[in-house]
């Protein structure tokens, strides 16, 4: 595992878009999978700004949201389809068909997740899988005790996760209870994972993911069974870390290659 540690939130934001940018500069049909929450919003505002400034290529890109919340069509607020469209799809020039956000509105949802499983092996596996954290470990919606090597399927939400979640709606009574949500094996398949993690709300959990035992009750601890999982933290969320100056060190004396 790589530990990326930088000041402050814009830093892993910027990390995070060059690794992306850098990658995409050599594979420009490149597979992305893709996160919401607030935390990879500044890797999506730093990749419309090197779209815009600098002609990153979007066009032959194509995307694979981890998770949706079941119930919630395209069109609402808070739906994943909504949050990625505003906050990134709408201003690059990805083609809208290369785009594959989990349909919450699915009718046979066990036939829809299967279909999404064999549409990620159909475009070759994912380049590079982005990934946050939430509070109680889970990396997309893959709550505690989730299956390391389950696939893409419905979960039903925690009430920390419902809690966590509630400020983006009027209340946590209107947050959906259960989410179509990629699994863990599916995640541990792609080529790179990258974690973004910011703030000290995340410190403990963090500290869990990488430092702690592998284990289903922290589904971001499987990261540690990945040949190249990079996580990217800001300075608030390594503070619970116990090698962090260790990590540092290791980031600043990276031997480059000529
Ligand atoms: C949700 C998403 C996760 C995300 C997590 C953390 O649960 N399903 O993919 O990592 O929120 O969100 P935030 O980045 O807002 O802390």
């Amino acid at each position: 595992m790589e530990v990326i540690i930088k000041g402050d939130y814009n830093g892993i934001s910027k990390e995070a878009a060059a690794y992306i940018a850098d990658f995409l500069y050599h594979k420009p049909n490149a597979v992305l999978g893709l996160a919401t929450g607030s935390t990879p919003l500044g890797l999506y505002k730093e990749l419309i700004r090197l779209h815009a400034d600098e002609g990153l290529d979007f066009s032959k890109v194509i995307t694979f949201n981890l998770d949706e919340y079941v119930g919630l069509p395209p069109s609402h607020d808070q739906s994943y389809h909504f949050f990625m469209w505003q906050n990134l799809f709408s201003h690059v020039n990805i083609n809208p068909e290369n785009v594959h956000i989990p349909n919450g509105m699915a009718k046979n949802v066990t036939v829809f997740c299967s279909w999404y499983e064999e549409e990620i092996e159909a475009y070759g596996g994912i380049d590079i899988q982005v990934l946050g954290i939430g509070t109680d470990g889970h990396i997309a919606f893959n709550e505690p005790a989730s299956s390391l090597g389950s696939r893409t399927r419905l979960k039903t939400l925690t009430q920390q996760t419902i809690d966590d979640n509630a400020r983006f709606f009027k209340n946590a009574e209107e947050v959906p209870r259960y989410a179509i949500t990629m699994g863990v094996g599916t995640i541990m398949e792609a080529r790179t994972c990258i974690l973004l993690a910011s703030g000290e709300s995340k410190a403990d959990t963090v500290a869990k993911a990488i430092e702690g035992p592998v284990t289903s009750m922290v589904s971001a601890s499987a990261l540690q069974l990945h040949p190249n999982a990079i996580f990217v933290l800001d300075e608030p969320a390594a503070s619970a870390l116990e090698l962090h100056d260790y990590y540092r060190w290791v980031y600043e004396n990276k031997p480059r290659e000529s």
